[in-house]
């Protein structure tokens, strides 16, 4: 969040945001489901700019075996931002950016993983952000969520991940690059499809009633999120299923 967020204009005389949207509504998505053939699960995800790849594996062995759970598996899960995703070029490797990524979206696929079914082994969760524009973490959870269906791991069901922010004094969802550098407040979510909020994050200041707006703004956002995700999963998976064979 930038100081200087006083002089930029967010909306213009009807309302509409810099990118022409209303404050309720989210960039467009477009989604690809088993991109990769070496991976046992994948998805390309494009969100507004941000472009992102996710791609799964396993349930496999874990190693190191020090790292193995008696009577559960292992989840990972690698956000990882490639040097020529943004404008000034990233630092390759590892960052503390990086780092809180990958914890709090592992954290958001805990409750949702059927990991008890897999002792000893691992889910490895990668996900490569390609191009960059504010956004990317919840664009690379609601792409690793595809990826592990994708996979067939035993899931109770997607999670859909949505950000809502407060900018030129309103609040708005899914904020675009320079919503998110000279805006008030920026706060990732994301959600089950029962409505469990499995991961909140917030930069910025919002009073409590503002949060309260944000909050119930921001799962209308995952709910349009899930509604595209579904839709993707049923270009790539329906097709296969005969409808006039009905089991008894
Ligand atoms: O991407 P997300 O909104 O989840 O995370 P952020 O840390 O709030 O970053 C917002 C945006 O800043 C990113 O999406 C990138 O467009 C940009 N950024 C950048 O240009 N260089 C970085 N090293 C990190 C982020």
């Amino acid at each position: 969040m930038s100081s200087n967020q006083n002089d930029v204009v967010f909306f213009d005389e009807n309302g509409l945001r810099t990118d022409g949207r209303k404050p309720d509504e989210i960039r467009p998505m477009k989604i690809k489901i088993g991109v990769l053939s070496r991976a046992n699960g994948s998805c390309y995800l494009e969100w507004g700019a941000n472009k992102v790849l996710a791609a799964v594996y396993g349930p496999r062995e874990a190693h190191p075996k020090r790292t193995q759970r008696a009577g559960q598996a292992i989840i990972r899960y690698r956000y990882n931002m490639q040097s020529f995703s943004v404008e000034d070029r990233a630092r390759p490797g590892p960052s503390r950016r990086s780092s809180e990524i990958s914890k709090v979206s592992r954290e958001a696929f805990e409750p949702v993983i059927i990991s008890d079914a897999y002792p000893k082994a691992a889910i490895d969760i990668f996900v490569e952000v390609l191009q960059a524009d504010a956004g990317t973490r919840t664009a690379a959870i609601n792409a690793a969520s595809l990826a592990l269906v994708d996979a067939g791991i035993p899931i109770r069901g997607l999670v859909s991940a949505c950000a809502v922010g407060k900018v030129g004094g309103k609040i708005v969802l899914d904020l675009n690059k320079p919503e998110d550098n000279y805006g008030e407040a920026d706060l990732p979510i994301a959600m089950t499809e029962d409505g469990k909020i499995t991961l909140v994050q917030m930069d910025g200041n919002l009073s409590p009633s503002e949060f309260e707006e944000a909050m119930e703004l921001v799962q209308k956002g995952c709910r349009q999120v899930l509604e595209i995700q579904k839709a993707a999963l049923m270009e790539k998976f329906a097709a296969n299923i005969d409808f006039d064979e009905t089991v008894a």
